[in-house]
């Protein structure tokens, strides 16, 4: 049986929400390249789907609450179309507690899949229409990376590029290692050859995703560090920028940094999430790293490439954190200057070995530290829109910001730049003269 008589329709329309970071969202690309290669329209209208499918997110509690909250809220729809699906894939499938929950909780959700089984989405499907009950796939142990699967791309200017899967970390706070399972990396011939793809198809900007892309080719014996993949597809022939995301400081080499200073195409850009700025912390999150070899990196970065824009995440309220060693955290946000802060307070993940670590500090108290962080992190994004004033710099045009010729666009340290033009810049880089800026938005005028 097929998913038209299934559903009887000659082509059901599937819709699918994405949550959590850019994995995800490559992952959901690929999840619609199957859907459409099985007869399904993609839809963005949830009301008249015939499946609904929710990739989900489990780094923090309140992801996972809006989760069941809109899965909850489709009981009644499946009540009036029992052949509606209703599907829930990702990371909380990977966790014991989630499956149990959706088992007993949520009887109309027919199908649940983990991280490492969407590449089986089809035959998982089929086995839905034939047999007619709920299907359940999660934790399996993939060895090598699914290749060769159809990918539907959300858009046509930026490219994700998956490099490797999982993550061998364990972080004490995080949960991904258990819901991606060990790190594993695609082969430098199939990166490279969806790089080219990617480029042929006429995108401006590639990112590359992974955990930590830094460790990049462990395993895999090919002799590839990041470094070079990230400056071979650099140097593919045409006119477009490389990104990567993301970056453990411990394996951020100088060599990271010196094809970045060296390679035009690789944006001078590196999202470095430090976490705390307290060694006693660094060390209990099992970082390893010090605050020092931290600042030392950065060090190094902003010598080779002055204008290299530095990004980061903060865990805030980690078991055991004092205010002393929040001051650190501030103190670093300070010292370093950065471009862009990604900040969380800490969601306990059962499972994870912070949670068992106790957390006397109480979350109204964690919250006002928070409060802290963001205002000095708003005086730091102020100066560095300041400090670029006058500057001509090179930006991508990505969408219409408004009906008056207002344009939004990115330079090369992911800084939004409001630029006054014609629809016909978008997809084009420009440069452009930096004027002003608003709400940390920089405003750019076109000179050429
Ligand atoms: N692999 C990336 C991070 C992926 S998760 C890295 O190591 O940098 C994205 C961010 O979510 C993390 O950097 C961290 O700041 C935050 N995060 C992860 N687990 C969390 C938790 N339990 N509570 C709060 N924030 C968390
Ligand atoms: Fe989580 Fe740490 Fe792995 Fe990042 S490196 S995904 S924070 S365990
Ligand atoms: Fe969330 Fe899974 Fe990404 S837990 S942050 S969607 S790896």
């Amino acid at each position: 049986m097929n998913a038209a008589e299934y559903h009887g329709r000659l082509n059901p329309c599937a819709f699918v929400r994405t949550y959590g970071c850019q994995q995800n969202v490559a992952d959901s690309e690929k999840i619609k390249g199957i859907l459409l290669n099985m007869g399904y329209n993609l839809t963005n209208d949830e009301s008249t789907a015939d499946l609904i499918l929710f990739n989900t997110c489990a780094v923090r509690e309140h992801a996972e609450d809006r989760v069941f909250g809109n899965v909850g809220a489709l009981k009644s729809r499946k009540k009036k179309n029992p052949k509606l699906i209703v599907a829930v894939c990702g990371c909380m499938p990977e966790e014991k507690h989630v499956v149990e929950r959706l088992k007993k909780t949520f009887p109309f959700v027919d199908l649940v899949f983990g991280t490492r089984s969407f590449s089986h989405l089809e035959s998982l499907l089929k086995r839905l229409y034939l047999e007619k009950r709920r299907v359940f796939e999660y934790g399996v142990e993939e060895k090598v990376v699914a290749e060769g699967l159809p990918i539907h791309r959300d858009g046509d200017l930026k490219a994700y590029l998956s490099i490797m899967y999982g993550c061998d970390n364990f972080c004490s706070y995080c949960i991904v290692p258990y819901t991606r399972g060990r790190e594993r990396s695609r082969k430098y011939a199939d990166v490279i050859k969806e790089a080219h793809s990617i480029v042929e198809g006429g995108y401006k900007e590639i990112t590359l995703l992974g955990q930590n892309v830094n460790s990049y080719g462990k395993g895999l014996h090919e002799g590839i560090s990041f470094p070079k993949l990230l400056n071979d597809i650099a140097n593919i022939n045409g006119d477009f920028w490389v990104r990567f995301m993301t970056s453990h400081p411990k394996d951020a080499t100088r060599e990271l940094i010196d094809f970045m200073a060296k390679n035009d195409k690789i944006c001078n850009h590196i999202h470095l999430p430090f976490q705390s700025g307290s060694n006693r912390i660094l060390s209990r999150m099992n970082r390893k790293y010090t605050r020092e070899d931290y600042v030392e990196i950065v060090r190094y970065a902003r010598c080779k490439i002055p204008n290299v824009s530095i990004t980061s995440d903060i865990i805030v309220g980690f078991p055991g954190e004092t205010y002393e060693d929040f001051c650190e955290t501030l103190s670093l946000v300070k010292e370093i200057g950065f471009t862009a802060l990604f900040t969380f307070i800490y969601s306990r993940r059962t499972g994870t070995k912070a949670a068992s670590f106790p957390d006397p500090v109480p979350y109204s108290e964690k919250n006002k530290w928070f409060q802290q962080l963001l205002e000095v992190q708003k005086e730091k994004t102020s100066e560095y829109c300041e400090s670029v004033q006058g500057e001509i710099m090179r930006v991508l045009v990505e969408k219409s910001a408004d009906a008056n010729g207002h344009l939004t666009a990115r330079n090369e340290g992911n800084v939004v730049v409001d630029v006054e033009g014609d629809k016909d810049l978008i997809g084009k880089f420009v440069n452009v003269r930096i004027v002003g800026y608003k709400n940390w938005v920089l405003k750019g005028e076109v000179i050429n």
